[in-house]
C-alpha cells in the first residue's frame, strides 16, 4: 500500500490540471463586447476577410464576391464539466447587420458557429457560409453546431426561403429555420417580420440560449432596443452533448456569393450557465447605412459640381468686374499719363454713376456729380459716347493741352478717362450750375440782377478771349451759349466744354463736313465750310450776350410768328430805335439802360453775318470796360430779292444762309446741326 499515497497524489495533480483551466476560467466563463474597437481586434482570432473597422465594427466580409471571413473567441471554451459529459446550459447575444448595395438581394449569410477549430480551411463559400464544404457537410465528425442567418435560398440545402434563420447541426441544412422576424411582446406576442436589407438599415439582436438539461436550443430574434422578446423565433430540442467536443470554439464566419454584402457584428457575449450579459447599446458602433454613402456619394458627386459652379462664379465676378472698370489704353495716351483718371476711381466717385448724380444731359451726353475718393474733390464727369476712334489722339491731345489752360473764367478741366465707345471728361465741380437755369428760371434758380448779368458777360467775355490770344495758340471754343457757362461757388461766370465739338469733327468722314454747335449760335460761314475760326466763336458770344440780356432763347417757337430768331427780332428793335423793349422783362425795368443798349449793340455786332464785320475779342473786352467807344453800327443791307438774284447767280452762297433772313437756318438738315 505504499503506492497508495503515489497513486493518491497522481489523481490528485489530474484532477488539479483538469480543473486547473476550469478554474481559471471560473466555470462561469462570461465575456462582452459592445463594440469592438476599445477591446482591440486582437482578442479576436480573424481570418479572410474579416477584419476589425476603425469604427469598432466586425466586418466579416467585405466587397468581393465568393468570400468568407470569420471570427474567434481566441481561447476555447469548456462546454462539458467532465469528458463526454453533458453540455452545460450557456447563453449567447450578439447584435448584426447587413449591408447590401442591392435593395433587396444578398448572398449569402452569416451564422454564430460553436465549432472544434477557430478556422475552417476547407470550407465553401456562398451557400457554404464558409463553414462546410459539400462533401463535409451532415459529417458527424464536424463537431458543430451553428445557427445561420441566411439571405439566399439553396433549394440543395433545403432552404425554406431567401431570408431566415436556422439552427444547424453539423449540416447547413438547418434542423428547423424559420423567416427572419420576431414575437412582438407589445402586440400579444404576433410573430412579425424582420427587414435588413435595402433601406430598413438596423442592426438585429439575436440570442441564442440552450439548456442542458432539457436540451433545449432557443434562437430568438428582436430589433435593437426592443427587450428580449418571451417566445424565441425558433425552438428546437437537441443534445448538443452528442455533437459538441469538450471544449470548443465560439466565433462567427460570413460567406458572399455572386452577389456582394457585408455581413457585421456590432456586439456580441457570452456565458456559461447563466445569462447572456448585456451589450450596451449606447456604445454600439454605428453600421454605414446606404443612405449615409448615397449621402457621400450624392455629396462626391456635388461638392466638384458645387466647387465648379462657384469657382465659375467668382470668374465671372471678376471677369465682369474686369469689365466694368475696363477703360481702353493706347500707347500714344502713355504721355499724357498724369491726365488719365482710372474708370473705377470715377465710378466710385459717382457711386457707379447711379442716376441721382446726373447734374444734366446735353448734346453729348450725360453730366454726372462725383466726389473723388482720395482728394474728396468734387468733380463733374461728363460722359461722351464716342463711337469711332478716329480724331481720338487729336482730341486727346487737345484735351491735355486745355487741361493746362487755367484761368478764373475758364472751368478746369482735370483729365479724361477713355473706355470702349466712351470718353469721360472729369471738370471742377460748379456748385451754382450752368447759367441757363437763371435765365429761364429752372431748378427755382433766382433771376439775376443787371450787375450780375453785366459782371457775367465780362467773364465769359475775359475767358474766350483767355482762350483766342492769351495762350501760345489759339484755342476755339466751338460751343458758346448760356448752358456751357457755369457760375462757381462766389457766382464767377465761367466758360466750359471747350474744344469738345472737335471731337465730333473729327470723328466724322471728312467728305461730309459735319457741323457742330447749337442752333441759333453757328455763324453762316461755319454752317457753309464746317471751319471754326475765333470769328465763329464771336458770332456765338454775339448770340450769347443777347440771349443774356434779353433773357430769351436764341431761337423761339411761337406759336404766332413760328419760328423766331433772337437776332431778327433784336435788330428789328435797334431799326426801331426801341432797343430797352428787348431787355428781359423779368428785370422789370431795373436796369442800366446805357449798359443794356451797349450789350445788345456789341451782341448784333458780334453776330454779323459778315465774319470781317465782327468785333475780335480783344476789342469786345475794350468795348465792354469802356475803354474804346463802340464803333458806329451797320447791319447788313441786303434784301431777300436781292438775296435770290444773288443765289441764282452763283454768288458765294454763305450770304445767302446768312441768318438775318430769319429762315436761313430752317434749310439747313437737323442732321448737320447735332449738338441739341
Ligand atoms: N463742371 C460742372 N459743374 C456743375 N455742373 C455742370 C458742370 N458741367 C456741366 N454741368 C451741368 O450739366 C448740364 C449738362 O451739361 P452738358 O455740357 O452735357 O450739356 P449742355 O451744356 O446743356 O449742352 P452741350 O452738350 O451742348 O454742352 C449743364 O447744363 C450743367 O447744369
Ligand atoms: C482582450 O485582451 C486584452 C489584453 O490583450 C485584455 O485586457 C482584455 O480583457 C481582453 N478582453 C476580452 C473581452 O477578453
Ligand atoms: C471538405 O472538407 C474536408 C475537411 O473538413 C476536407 O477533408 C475535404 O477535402 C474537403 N472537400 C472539398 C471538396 O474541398
Ligand atoms: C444526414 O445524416 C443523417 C444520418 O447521419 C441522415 O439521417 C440524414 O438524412 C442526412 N441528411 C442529409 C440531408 O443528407
Ligand atoms: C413574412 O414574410 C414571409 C415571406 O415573405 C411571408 O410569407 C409572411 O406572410 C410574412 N409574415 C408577416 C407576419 O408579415
Ligand atoms: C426556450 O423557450 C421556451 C419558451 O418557448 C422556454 O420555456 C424555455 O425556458 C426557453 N429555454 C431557454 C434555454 O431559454
Ligand atoms: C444527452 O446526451 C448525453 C450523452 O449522450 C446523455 O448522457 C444525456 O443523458 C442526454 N440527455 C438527455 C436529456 O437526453
Ligand atoms: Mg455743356
Amino acid at each position: 500500500m505504499e503506492n497508495q499515497p503515489v497513486l493518491f497524489s497522481a489523481v490528485f495533480i489530474l484532477y488539479v490540471s483538469f480543473l486547473g483551466p476550469f478554474c481559471a476560467s471560473s466555470g462561469e466563463e462570461s465575456f462582452v463586447y459592445s463594440g469592438f474597437a476599445s477591446t482591440g481586434a486582437a482578442n479576436l482570432t480573424l481570418d479572410g476577410s474579416a477584419m476589425v473597422t476603425t469604427t469598432g465594427l466586425l466586418q466579416l466580409t467585405d466587397s468581393m464576391p465568393n468570400i468568407q471571413g470569420h471570427a474567434f473567441y481566441p481561447t476555447p471554451l469548456r462546454f462539458k464539466k467532465q469528458s463526454n459529459g453533458i453540455v452545460q446550459s450557456f447563453s449567447v447575444a450578439f447584435m448584426f447587420g447587413i449591408i447590401s448595395p442591392y435593395s433587396d438581394a444578398s448572398t449569402d449569410g452569416m451564422a454564430f458557429v460553436v465549432a472544434p477549430n477557430k478556422g475552417f480551411p476547407d470550407a465553401k463559400a456562398a451557400q457554404f457560409l464558409g463553414l462546410l464544404n459539400i462533401s463535409s457537410d451532415n459529417s458527424t465528425s464536424n463537431h458543430m453546431f451553428a445557427v445561420e442567418i441566411d439571405t439566399a435560398q439553396n433549394t440543395e440545402l433545403d432552404d425554406i426561403d431567401g431570408y431566415h434563420v436556422g439552427i444547424d447541426i453539423n449540416s447547413l441544412h438547418s434542423k428547423k429555420s424559420q423567416h427572419i422576424g420576431f414575437y412582438n411582446d407589445q402586440h400579444g406576442g404576433l410573430l412579425k417580420n424582420l427587414t435588413l436589407t435595402g433601406s430598413n438599415c438596423k442592426p438585429v439582436q439575436v440570442w441564442v440560449d440552450y439548456d442542458g438539461e432539457t436540451t433545449q436550443i432557443n434562437v430568438t430574434l428582436a430589433p435593437i432596443k426592443v427587450t428580449k422578446p418571451t417566445r424565441p423565433l425558433l425552438s428546437v430540442p437537441f443534445n448538443l452533448s452528442t455533437v459538441l467536443t469538450d471544449q470548443a470554439y465560439i466565433g462567427f464566419s460570413a460567406a458572399t456569393g455572386p452577389l456582394t454584402s457585408h455581413y457585421y457584428v456590432l456586439g456580441w457575449s457570452f456565458a456559461m450557465n447563466a445569462p447572456a450579459p448585456p451589450i450596451e447599446i449606447s456604445r454600439l458602433p454605428r453600421l454605414p447605412c446606404p443612405g449615409d454613402n448615397r449621402l457621400q456619394k450624392i455629396l462626391q458627386i456635388l461638392l466638384p459640381i458645387v466647387a465648379v459652379a462657384l469657382i465659375f462664379i467668382v470668374v465671372m465676378i471678376l471677369v465682369r468686374r474686369q469689365q466694368r472698370y475696363a477703360e481702353l489704353r493706347e500707347d500714344w495716351e502713355v504721355e499724357f499719363g498724369p491726365h488719365r483718371f482710372s474708370y473705377k476711381d470715377l465710378f466710385n466717385a459717382t457711386e457707379g454713376f447711379k442716376s441721382k448724380h446726373i447734374l444734366g444731359v446735353g448734346g453729348f451726353g450725360k453730366v454726372y456729380k462725383g466726389v473723388l475718393r482720395t482728394s474728396k474733390l468734387e468733380v463733374a464727369v461728363k460722359k461722351v459716347s464716342h463711337g469711332s476712334n478716329q480724331g481720338m489722339k487729336e482730341f486727346i491731345s487737345e484735351v491735355v493741352s486745355i487741361g493746362h489752360l487755367r484761368h478764373r473764367n475758364l472751368v478746369q478741366l482735370l483729365g479724361y478717362c477713355r473706355r470702349k465707345g466712351e470718353l469721360l471728361l472729369v471738370y471742377d465741380y460748379m456748385p451754382n450750375g450752368s447759367l441757363d437755369k437763371y435765365l429761364y428760371g429752372e431748378d427755382n434758380k433766382p433771376v439775376l440782377n443787371w450787375a450780375q448779368r453785366m459782371q457775367i458777360i465780362k467773364d465769359v467775355a475775359s475767358g474766350l478771349f483767355y482762350l483766342h490770344e492769351k495762350w501760345d495758340k489759339v484755342v476755339i471754343h466751338r460751343d458758346i451759349k448760356a448752358s456751357n457757362v457755369l457760375l462757381d461757388s462766389e457766382m464767377n461766370a465761367r466758360l466750359g466744354d471747350f474744344g469738345l465739338a472737335r471731337l465730333y469733327e473729327h470723328g466724322t468722314n471728312p467728305q461730309t463736313t459735319h457741323l457742330v454747335g447749337t442752333m441759333g449760335f453757328i455763324a453762316p460761314e461755319l454752317a457753309r465750310t464746317g471751319k471754326a475760326s475765333p470769328l465763329t466763336d464771336v458770332f456765338a458770344f454775339g448770340t450769347f450776350l443777347l440771349e443774356v440780356t434779353c433773357g430769351r432763347w436764341p431761337i423761339s417757337n411761337s406759336a404766332h410768328h413760328g419760328r423766331k430768331m433772337l437776332v431778327d427780332w433784336v435788330l428789328q428793335h435797334w431799326h426801331q430805335g426801341s432797343l430797352p423793349e428787348t431787355v428781359d422783362p423779368k428785370l422789370h425795368g431795373i436796369y442800366n439802360v446805357d449798359e443794356a443798349c451797349l450789350v445788345l449793340t456789341l451782341g448784333l455786332m458780334c453776330s454779323h453775318p459778315i465774319p470781317g464785320a465782327r468785333p475780335i475779342m480783344r476789342q469786345v473786352m475794350q468795348y465792354l470796360d469802356g475803354d474804346a467807344p463802340l464803333p458806329e453800327f451797320t447791319p447788313a443791307t441786303l434784301n431777300s430779292s436781292l438775296l435770290a438774284i444773288m443765289h441764282n447767280e452763283g454768288v458765294d452762297p454763305y450770304v445767302a444762309q446768312y441768318p438775318w433772313s430769319g429762315n436761313s437756318l430752317g434749310t439747313m438738315t437737323p442732321d448737320i446741326l447735332s449738338g441739341r
